[in-house]
């Protein structure tokens, strides 16, 4: 008898906390927009094997549900046959609750998921992995494609991120980084991005509702990398340009006015512009992407560092946009925020008028022909001696480049 009771409590136990490891659990926000999918709604919430965290509510606020796998295929294709508005908020539960308790677990290795952390710079390689480890944990929000090749031929991989509603030409955000190859908090910052609004998504899903974000973190990888490897101050591209020096400022190849101005001919100069505008492989590609995205490009930043600026368009001159203050106001939202949250200060203005006149740059050219009416480049602080940041001072820049980036996203999505 007595074994039989303990037999019993231990099969309970065991069956309890293998069902506790949620593998394959899913979880779904639905929103009824009428009286006929809200019944719909309630009528599905009378399915005991259906878990309602919230139940349906009034019309527009969404439900959250939980299923099991083997509940999963019937209730997408329910909602899809209605025509039902759903997001996928947890792919896999037991996933996202290890993260959790990975996260609560990380004091030293801070925010340390699938591989990436901040408490130390990345390689490239390990920065493409993580990329595909997202599109292979989120299938359905997040895809990740190659979009060309640096000279070296690392592959230059941009992640899309959306709330996978599956709706598509959204509006878009696109981010880049490491155009310039030492200033490696840019490429972090980049990854920081990316990691908040995939891993958080619940709680930045007001940035992606009607909006997809592209980014490619790192548009220069082989410089990246050489300065990991060997020089430590490196700025530009990795292709040979006479015998003696090698690369270009990507900064300065950028096909509009280009030459014109604060870029050098000197092939071993560190702001050379390159032997004909768009002479690198890295710059092609930064290209055809922004021209791909022209009409739903709504807001273009690149990342730098470093300075503490929030500039805009011209490089080229000194005049202003006839549009100038809604970038202005942008960018002024996004130093606000960062002021805010940290106390650090951003100077904002037109890159002429504040740092200084340079034809070429990916800004101008985003927004003078790929029309993104919005078009920024954002100088992070310095650290450490100025382009490297001590491991320590990673994760506090990073998540104030955030505040801003997430202020600045919040008006452009609010206003276009
Ligand atoms: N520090 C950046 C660079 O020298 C600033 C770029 C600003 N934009 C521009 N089009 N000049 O590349
Ligand atoms: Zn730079």
């Amino acid at each position: 008898m007595l074994l039989k009771v303990l037999t019993l409590l231990l099969l309970c136990a065991t069956l309890g906390w293998a069902k506790e490891s949620y593998e394959g659990y899913k979880i779904y926000d639905v929103t009824a927009r009428n009286n006929f999918e809200k019944q719909l709604l309630l009528r599905l919430a009378n399915n005991v094997d259906y878990d309602f965290f919230e139940m349906p509510r009034a019309l527009h606020a969404p439900a959250r549900v939980m299923l099991m796998p083997k509940d999963q295929p019937g209730f997408e294709s329910l909602l899809q046959r209605f025509n039902m508005e759903y997001l996928v908020v947890s792919e896999n539960l037991a996933r996202s609750l290890q993260q959790q308790q990975g996260e609560r677990l990380m004091s030293s290795r801070a925010t340390e998921t699938r591989g990436i952390s901040f408490t130390a710079f990345q390689r490239h390689a390990d920065i493409n992995a993580y990329l595909d480890s997202l599109a292979k944990a989120y299938p359905s929000r997040v895809s990740v494609k190659v979009a060309g090749q640096s000279y070296e031929k690392r592959d230059l991989k941009t992640i899309t991120i959306s709330n996978g509603d599956g709706r598509q030409g959204k509006n878009v955000i696109f981010l880049d980084a490491g155009i310039h190859a030492r200033e490696w908090i840019a490429p972090a910052g980049a990854l920081y991005v990316i990691y908040q609004l995939v891993e958080n998504f619940v709680m930045y899903q007001d940035l992606l509702k009607d909006y997809d974000w592209v980014i490619l973190p790192v548009v220069n990888p082989d410089g990246y990398e050489y300065s990991h490897s060997t020089t430590r101050m490196w700025r530009k591209t990795r292709k040979p340009v006479t015998s003696t020096c090698s690369g270009t400022d990507a900064n300065r190849n950028f096909d509009f006015h280009w030459g014109e101005v604060g870029a050098s001919s000197i092939a071993c100069a560190d702001t050379y512009k390159g032997s004909t505008a768009f002479s690198e492989p890295e710059t092609q590609t930064v290209r055809d992407l922004l021209l791909e995205l022209k009409g739903r490009g709504k807001f273009y930043l690149t990342l730098h560092s470093y300075g503490n600026y929030l500039l805009y368009p011209w490089g080229y001159t000194s005049d202003l946009p006839a549009d100038w203050r809604n970038i202005d106001e942008v960018a002024k939202a996004g130093a606000a925020a960062i002021k805010k949250a940290t106390g650090t200060k951003y100077t904002v203005g037109s890159s002429t008028n504040v740092l200084y006149a340079a034809a070429g740059g990916s800004d101008d050219y985003a927004y003078a022909m790929a029309k993104f009416p919005i078009s920024i480049t954002m100088e992070l602080p310095a650290g450490g001696t100025g382009f490297d940041p001590t491991p320590a001072q990673i994760l506090p820049m990073v998540s104030e480049t955030w505040e801003g980036i997430h202020a600045m996203a919040k008006q452009v999505i609010d206003k276009y």
